[in-house]
């Protein structure tokens, strides 16, 4: 068996850590054929619970679990790292405006990128999970001197799975089904779930709905008045429903976004948040979500799709909330 691969996941002792630890150790993320070796960062209020979820771990007696270390110290965590799951963030609290949140986060996902810079190994590769996302990987990937920025993502699998369930269901099809789903833009409910290349068995997408539905109109009306909104307003929904927000979806999606990048997408492509090279009119350098295949070696944009006046019009939107973010966080002087 190769060297085992070392995996540090912040906010470790929080409810995505909880969800997640489990799962990598015991093989879902990287196969059963690479061992692994956890760095587990929390803040000294979080330490007692990654603690106890780092005693857990060895109950759990995983064979590709080769060491566990839990620390509040970033450069302890991120030393070595080959793969970081950025999931620690500050949530908003009562009265903090968009501006306050990214100030906290990016005193966060600044300080965390500079330790991944000092000490990571030098195939690191990082997703941000915690909120804002797409921002904070544009925070951390900055603060990252001489890491190339394109080694830094964020989640927007939870979205596109969300997607997949959505029409799945609506279809009364199986999710594996339904292919080349894309999420354009942001993590947040200006994100744009886009179906104008999804096929469902093969047939496009559109077809199979028009005739599930009764025509393309009614297909186009359901699109526009309950998937779309339906899937970017899904975090809400769940926080509504639950009582706080997703776990076991997000750390699933946390999962298949890693799986997919070290392994490679197979069937199609995959929605991530990653650096623009300018690919669709995005502004280079933003963390925008594009459709996206990876052959092992990193996520690669899915390029040459055409867009509709329609789908250009939802994607600039969620862009312009990107840039405005970005904006705010230059303005704030800390990008
Ligand atoms: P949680 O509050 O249960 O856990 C967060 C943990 O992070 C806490 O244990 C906290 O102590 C720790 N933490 C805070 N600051 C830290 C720091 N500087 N370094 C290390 N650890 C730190 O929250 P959760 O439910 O696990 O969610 C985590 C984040 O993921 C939230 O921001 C949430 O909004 C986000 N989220 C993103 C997606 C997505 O699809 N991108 C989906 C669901 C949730
Ligand atoms: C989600 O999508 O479930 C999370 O990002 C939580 C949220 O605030 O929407």
């Amino acid at each position: 068996m190769a060297a085992a691969t070392t995996i540090t996941i912040t906010g470790a002792g929080g409810q995505i850590g909880y969800a997640l630890l489990y799962r990598i150790a015991a093989g879902d993320m990287l196969g059963a054929d690479r061992s692994v070796r956890l760095r587990l960062l929390e803040i000294p209020q979080g330490m007692r619970a990654a603690e106890g979820a780092a005693l857990e771990l060895q109950d759990c007696a995983f064979p590709l679990l080769d060491d566990v270390e839990v620390t509040d110290d970033a450069d302890v965590a991120f030393d070595g790292a080959n793969i970081a799951l950025l999931v620690g963030a500050r949530p908003r609290g009562p009265g903090m405006e968009r501006a306050d949140l990214l100030a906290a986060n990016a005193g966060i996902f600044g300080p965390q990128g500079a330790a991944i810079a000092r000490g990571a190994a030098s195939d690191i590769r990082v997703v941000a999970v915690g909120n804002p996302a797409n921002t904070n990987a544009l925070i951390a990937a900055a603060s990252a001197t001489g890491v190339p920025a394109d080694r830094f993502s964020a989640l927007t699998r939870l979205d596109h799975n969300r997607a997949i369930g959505q029409l799945a269901a609506r279809l009364g099809a199986r999710p594996d089904a339904v292919r080349n789903v894309a999420i354009w833009g942001n993590h947040s409910a200006t994100q744009f779930p886009d179906i104008s290349h999804a096929t469902v068995d093969g047939i496009p997408l559109i077809d199979a709905l028009s005739g599930t539905l009764g025509g393309e109109a009614a297909a186009h009306a359901w699109l526009d008045d309950e998937f779309i909104p339906r899937v970017a307003k899904r975090g809400a929904e769940i926080i509504d429903v639950r009582g706080s927000s997703s776990v076991a979806s997000a750390a699933n999606a946390a999962i298949e976004h890693v799986r997919d990048e070290q392994l490679g997408t197979a069937g199609g492509w995959t929605s991530a948040a990653v650096v623009s090279h300018g690919e669709y009119g995005v502004p280079e350098g933003l963390v925008c979500s594009f459709p996206v295949v990876s052959d092992g070696s990193g996520y690669r944009i899915v390029d040459d799709l055409p867009l509709d006046a329609r789908a250009r019009e939802r994607f600039g939107a969620s862009v312009a909330e990107l840039v405005a973010e970005r904006d705010a966080v230059r303005n704030l002087g800390l990008l």
